[in-house]
């Protein structure tokens, strides 16, 4: 039988530390009893079955220490012997070992974040205290709701001091309403400094936080349609950021036009192609959605992409990268792919993640492939397969089938034409209550695209 576990290792209660933290404040001396042993005993003692279930067992604490005389403490989660369990009790007296008291001196640093946190809240926020953050490169930041704006300071150091690789801590001010996603605010501890690195899908992205549009919670949804691409592709990224989707895209050998309009994106962008080594692969540019889905397909055909490279190993990946470098210093062009193999000119597919307005830019497929919109060609060969477009958007209907149906409704109506058969729906996450974020996947019907 286990002993209750009578050990109140929780930090002292600090309820009220608005401003400062004071960090001495949480000191705590816990005594339990430890068994004293000879130091070559001391790991037979601790697997001892009969003194199992009382062995101490804190996180972060080990369960032997030193005494004072070299022998070693194993110690145990009870404070006194008659909390013992019998069993226990007459292994200890068997193997003729003796019983003292040893003080654990657990400090600020012993405890996590949420522990301190809840300790200096005032009792009725503890409850729904902020347990989590998003971390962006080294900056961690929160959403803090009203009632624990007054705590700010106090919980921004708190997450400092104890998550590894924050530096800095901010305060999101408002709900995002610029045209380019790009959110308020405000440092609650650290250092001001928001230029991020940060690493996804095996991609490193550099930008400045507070200029550009960045969500680490859409990890596994870059993934996802990274994942639905073929290297053979050729990627419209029209609301490109700076590049979750594009960067990626062009490590597996996809040729990528990447978009966006707010120069912040687009400088970094151009860093981030650079930094990841697709420079021959991903084309940045900064211009409205609407422009740019009007003007690729006229562009990948003057300027095609190269073939595809095989994906690579992460050993031929090295020995490219070497490679790279090696042709760079010798002034030759960047890149793998094989100069026997045709080049692309057929975007495949289109990426419009700008889920508060993306549906409105759709019209800009009506007649997309025309022969008045390409320079007067005949494209009906070379687009014999339609490109799919994964268009993000919110919706107020929570249950699948009404949401499906409101998206449809909506695309079809931008398109001016009904949807063929290749359509998917995929819930991306709950953003509010009531607004949920989809991304609907489909074939560009041949007669909207090739509307006169
Ligand atoms: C929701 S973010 C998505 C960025 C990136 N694709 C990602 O997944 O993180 C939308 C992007 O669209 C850009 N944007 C907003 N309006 C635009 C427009 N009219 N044309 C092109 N880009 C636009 C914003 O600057 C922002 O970077």
């Amino acid at each position: 039988m286990k002993p209750s576990n009578t050990l109140d290792a929780l930090p002292p209660i600090n309820r009220g530390m608005v401003e400062r933290l004071d960090k001495d404040a949480f000191r705590k001396t816990i005594e339990v009893l430890a068994a004293k042993v000879a130091p070559q005993r001391t790991g037979s003692i601790l697997r001892a079955a009969p003194l199992q279930s009382c062995i101490l067992d804190l996180p972060r604490v080990p369960s032997a220490a030193r005494a004072p005389d070299g022998d070693r403490l194993v110690l145990l989660r009870v404070q006194q012997e008659d909390d013992l369990p019998r069993q226990a009790k007459d292994f200890l007296d068997e193997e003729k070992l003796s019983l003292v008291v040893h003080k654990l001196e657990l400090t600020y640093d012993y405890w996590t974040a949420n522990d301190i946190i809840s300790s200096v809240l005032p009792e009725e926020l503890v409850e729904e205290a902020p347990s989590g953050f998003a971390a962006v490169g080294h900056i961690a930041h929160l959403n803090l709701r009203d009632q624990y704006l007054p705590y700010k300071h106090t919980i921004g150091q708190i997450i400092l001091d104890k998550v590894r690789g924050i530096k800095t801590v901010v305060n999101k001010l408002d709900v995002i309403q610029n045209k380019f996603r790009v959110f308020d605010m405000e440092l609650i501890a650290g250092e001001p400094d928001y230029i991020v690195e940060h690493h996804e899908t095996e991609c490193t992205f550099l930008f400045d936080f507070t200029k550009v549009y960045w969500n680490s919670r859409l990890h596994s949804e870059h993934g996802r349609i990274i994942e639905l691409f073929k290297p053979e592709d050729i990627i419209a990224d029209v609301f490109a950021g700076v590049g979750p989707f594009a960067i990626p895209a062009g490590r597996k050998g996809c040729g990528v036009f990447a978009n966006d309009l707010n120069p912040e994106s687009f400088k970094y962008l151009k860093l981030n192609v650079t930094k990841n080594n697709v420079d021959e692969l991903v084309r940045p540019s900064c211009e409205d959605g609407k422009d740019f889905i009007r003007a690729i397909i006229t562009r990948a055909l003057d300027c095609p992409m190269p073939p595809a490279a095989p994906p690579m190993s992460k050993t031929q990946k090295r020995k490219a990268l070497q490679q790279t470098k090696h042709s760079q210093s010798c002034g030759q062009s960047r890149g793998s792919s094989s100069p026997s193999a045709p080049t692309r000119t057929r975007v495949t597919q289109f990426v419009m993640n700008l889920p508060d307005t993306a549906i409105l830019f759709l019209g800009a497929f009506r007649g997309l492939l025309s022969p008045v919109n390409v320079g007067g060609r005949d494209l009906s060969g070379l687009y014999a397969e339609m490109p799919m477009v994964h268009c993000y958007c919110f919706t107020r209907e929570l249950e699948p089938e009404k949401a499906a149906a409101d998206i449809r409704q909506r695309v079809e109506h931008e398109l001016g034409h009904s949807l063929g058969d290749e359509v998917s729906y995929y819930h991306v996450r709950s953003v509010a209550p009531s607004k949920e974020m989809y991304c609907i996947s489909f074939r560009l019907p041949r007669e909207v695209a090739f509307e006169a």
